[in-house]
């Protein structure tokens, strides 16, 4: 599994960094020119020599969340950072990458903000993934932007080679959609055309590598099983 997360991970990550605790890294060029504030900025800057050393650096400093890397400058930060506008960013001159670093447990995929687990042995009523999911301090994947199906679609066919069909965390409840995580309801859909049916089908599930678009289905059906941990 850990070998298959690496290699998963080669088309995705720059900087891919399989060590025992499972760090990787994702660069976002959005955030290029900037650095954390100081406030968010954790102990001085390090010189390392490459970015995958900055990341060990972080990786081994308590509460490090991300870092940004110009030259051999490693700043390590507490916090991820999504936009540009981020008011806990400064400029910074010259060409900075910017890593999010994610701690996975072993087995565990690192994507984005998030950790995920395809328990690639068996398949599952909605029902018992949901508590499946929960026995491992997780939820049921849960695609909640276009962003995050983008990840999904560059994850799911690995995990799945003949039957991509993967539950989503969300549920037809009282005729609204909300999510199985907290009862919110859903802002984001990618429903195939066609979807949802409604014929009685109160959960969801990816349908396969077109688009990785929704259609509904019954909760009783067996279906792949990933599990999402946000970090
Ligand atoms: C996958 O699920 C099966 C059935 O619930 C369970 O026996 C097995 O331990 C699970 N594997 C992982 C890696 O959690
Ligand atoms: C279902 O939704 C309707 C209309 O939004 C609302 O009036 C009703 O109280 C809801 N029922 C339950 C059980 O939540």
């Amino acid at each position: 599994m850990e070998i298959k997360v690496c290699v998963i991970f080669v088309s995705l990550v720059i900087g891919v960094n399989c060590n025992q605790r499972n760090v990787q890294f994702a660069e976002d060029t959005a955030l290029s020119g900037f650095k954390c504030s100081a406030t968010e900025q954790i102990g001085d800057v390090v010189l390392t020599q490459t970015t995958q050393m900055c990341t060990s650096v972080c990786a081994s400093t308590d509460g490090c969340k991300s870092v940004f890397y110009k030259h051999s400058e490693c700043v390590r930060c507490r916090s991820r950072y999504r936009k540009a506008g981020d008011a806990r960013l400064m400029p910074m001159a010259g060409s900075v990458s910017y890593r999010t670093v994610v701690r996975c447990n072993p087995g565990w995929l690192s994507l984005l903000d998030s950790c995920y687990l395809w328990n690639s042995s068996t398949i599952m009523t909605f029902y018992k993934t949901k508590d499946y999911c929960s026995s491992l301090g997780a939820h049921v994947l849960y695609i909640d932007s276009a962003e995050e199906k983008d990840v999904a679609s560059n994850f799911l066919p690995e995990i799945a080679v003949s039957d991509r069909k993967a539950w989503i965390g969300i549920q037809l409840k009282n005729k609204t959609w909300i999510s199985s995580i907290n009862g919110k309801l859903v802002a984001y859909f990618n429903w195939a055309s066609g979807e949802p049916e409604n014929f009685g089908e109160d959960c969801a599930i990816t349908l396969g590598p077109d688009l990785w678009r929704w259609g509904d289905t019954m909760c009783t059906g067996l279906r792949h099983v990933v599990c999402e941990k946000d970090m």
